[in-house]
């Protein structure tokens, strides 16, 4: 009884709804632009991805995709007026009008680049310690055109291969970006009360009736739409995806990104929300989710992903995709994803697990191991030494060789404010997380090479949403709310 009281004491203490407080010397701040997504002023952006994180090709008459609604209020007149700092010219910025800033012979990739900066430009919020730019809304589809060798093989250039099951292609084009429309932010008014309301959604199917798309069988469907309440509590995120036949494999997610630098699994510079970068143990990440639809048994479902970059060596990432890695770490939280780790497939697990005393489980130790802790582990495809057994990470879903632990509600992570068992947090479960995000990042296994110098981790991509894998024809539905970091501050 006195524990349990002294811990809610000690958590109310560490979260206070403003991100400024001193807790016994220690002082935390907010790592970003809008702790708690209070701000009316929303600075909001969004990106599509294909299978290897490049666009490949724009959709027709889409524009490069990438596409802002950044504002700020003007209260000076009644009603108030949103006054927009990206206009439609902006957001339809793409290769055709790609000699605009004499940008005329970069290519698609690189143009969707240069697209998020301008647009970062037009968003940016100077603060302390440094500026930052908007939430990023990520899409990405996982279908892969094996024949068009299109995407890099752990960062080198592929061959053409047979199609497989595991990389889903209806045939030419299965690569394309999706459509993205736009409702720009703009005030409702409903009886006296005034909420501010926009959104993006669009679809993957290039022939279909978008005003339809939500509801027809399967077309596949997105949108994310932010409401506010003027002057009171936070911004909700609500978000729909929808896979069909020819788009089973696709995901969804809001991203805190580095406001400069790398960002996890984008090998461009990159905008964002995180003006610091958060560096294990000394953070926390701070959210209301709430499930209303799972997206079907193959929707992982992140409670928590995290993103960064280093090599093997432990070195910084510099750009150059042969040897820098995609580090991600997610916990899955749908209740129907089961662990691949057990003692008869070592390979899936991490070789170790630590304690947060900092005792190491080695996992051939089958008393004390915690299997069912893990959904997945895979070596970067660029590994010299991986431990026997191991599995390769798909070396063809990152411009550059990656590294992915996923782990699952499990006793063993209640120590750091994460689901214990299955179920917690999903659907009819709506919950504010306060999780010790930077402890256990530092407690997790990743990769280097043998007697290198262990990388002092930081996390330049913080997000949640739904992977929905090779499934067609599964919706999911979900709202985020209260979305903070929060540092310490020696962690700047
Ligand atoms: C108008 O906005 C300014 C700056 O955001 C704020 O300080 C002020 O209180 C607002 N006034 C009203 C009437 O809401
Ligand atoms: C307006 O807001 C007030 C206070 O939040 C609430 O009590 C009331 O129900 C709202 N009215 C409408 C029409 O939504
Ligand atoms: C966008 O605005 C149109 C026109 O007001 C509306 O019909 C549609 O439902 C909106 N879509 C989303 C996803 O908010
Ligand atoms: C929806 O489309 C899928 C794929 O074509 C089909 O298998 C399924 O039966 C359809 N469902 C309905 C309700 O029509
Ligand atoms: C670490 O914790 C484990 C489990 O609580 C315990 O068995 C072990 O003795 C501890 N090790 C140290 C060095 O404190």
């Amino acid at each position: 009884m006195v524990a349990m009281a002294l811990l809610l004491f000690y958590s109310v203490l560490i979260f206070p709804p403003f991100g400024l407080l001193v807790l016994a010397e220690e002082e935390y701040v907010s790592a970003i632009g809008d702790p708690g997504m209070r701000r009316d002023g929303l600075r909001v952006a969004i990106e599509a991805w294909n299978q290897c994180n490049e666009v490949g090709e724009e959709a027709p008459n889409m524009g490069s995709p990438r596409a802002a609604d950044c504002f700020e209020i003007d209260n000076s007149t009644s009603p108030i007026k949103l006054v927009h700092n990206v206009n439609e010219r902006d957001n339809q910025l793409g290769m055709w009008s790609g000699s605009f800033r004499g940008l005329g012979s970069i290519d698609v990739n690189q143009y969707a680049a240069w697209k998020e900066i301008y647009l970062g430009q037009k968003c940016e919020v100077q603060d302390k310690p440094n500026p930052w730019q908007f939430w990023m809304i990520m899409l990405k589809s996982g279908n892969m055109d094996t024949s068009a060798a299109i995407c890099p093989e752990n960062g080198k250039k592929a061959k053409p291969f047979p199609p497989q099951p595991g990389f889903p292609c209806f045939g030419k084009g299965c690569m394309n970006m999706p459509l993205i429309y736009h409702n720009y932010t703009s005030l409702q008014e409903d009886r006296g009360n005034y909420t501010l309301q926009g959104s993006f959604y669009g679809t993957w199917d290039l022939d279909a009736d978008v005003t339809m798309a939500a509801t027809r069988n399967d077309t596949s469907y997105y949108s994310v739409t932010w409401e506010k309440e003027i002057g009171k509590g936070s911004w909700v995120f609500h978000h729909v995806l929808k896979t069909s036949s020819k788009y089973p494999w696709l995901m969804l997610y809001l991203r805190s990104d580095a406001a400069s630098g790398f960002s996890g699994g984008y090998h461009y510079l990159t905008r964002g929300m995180s003006k610091i970068i958060p560096k294990s143990p000394n953070f926390k990440v701070r959210f209301t989710l709430n499930i209303k639809q799972g997206g079907g048994p193959k929707s992982q479902f992140y409670l928590m992903d995290i993103g960064s970059c280093w090599k093997n060596n432990g070195q910084l990432c510099n750009g150059d995709v042969t040897t820098d890695v995609t580090r991600y770490s997610e916990m899955i939280i749908n209740p129907s994803v089961d662990s691949w780790c057990n003692p008869d497939s070592l390979g899936s697990c991490p070789p170790y697990h630590t304690l947060p005393n900092g005792t190491r489980i080695h996992r051939t130790d089958k008393d004390n191991y915690p299997y069912g802790a893990y959904h997945l582990y895979c070596s970067p495809g660029n590994a010299e030494h991986p431990e026997e057994p191991y599995n390769f990470c798909d070396p063809y879903s990152n411009p550059q060789p990656q590294e992915i632990l996923q782990i699952l509600p499990h006793p063993v992570w209640g120590e750091y404010g994460y689901p214990t068992k299955k179920g917690e947090g999903w659907i009819g479960d709506p919950r504010t997380w306060e999780l010790d995000v930077g402890r256990l990042s530092q407690a997790l296994y990743f990769y280097q090479d043998p007697g290198t110098i262990p990388v002092k981790r930081h996390w330049p991509s913080i997000d949640l949403g739904t992977e929905i894998y090779i499934s067609g024809n599964e919706v999911a539905e979900w709202t985020v709310s209260d979305f903070d970091i929060i540092v310490t501050k020696d962690n700047q």
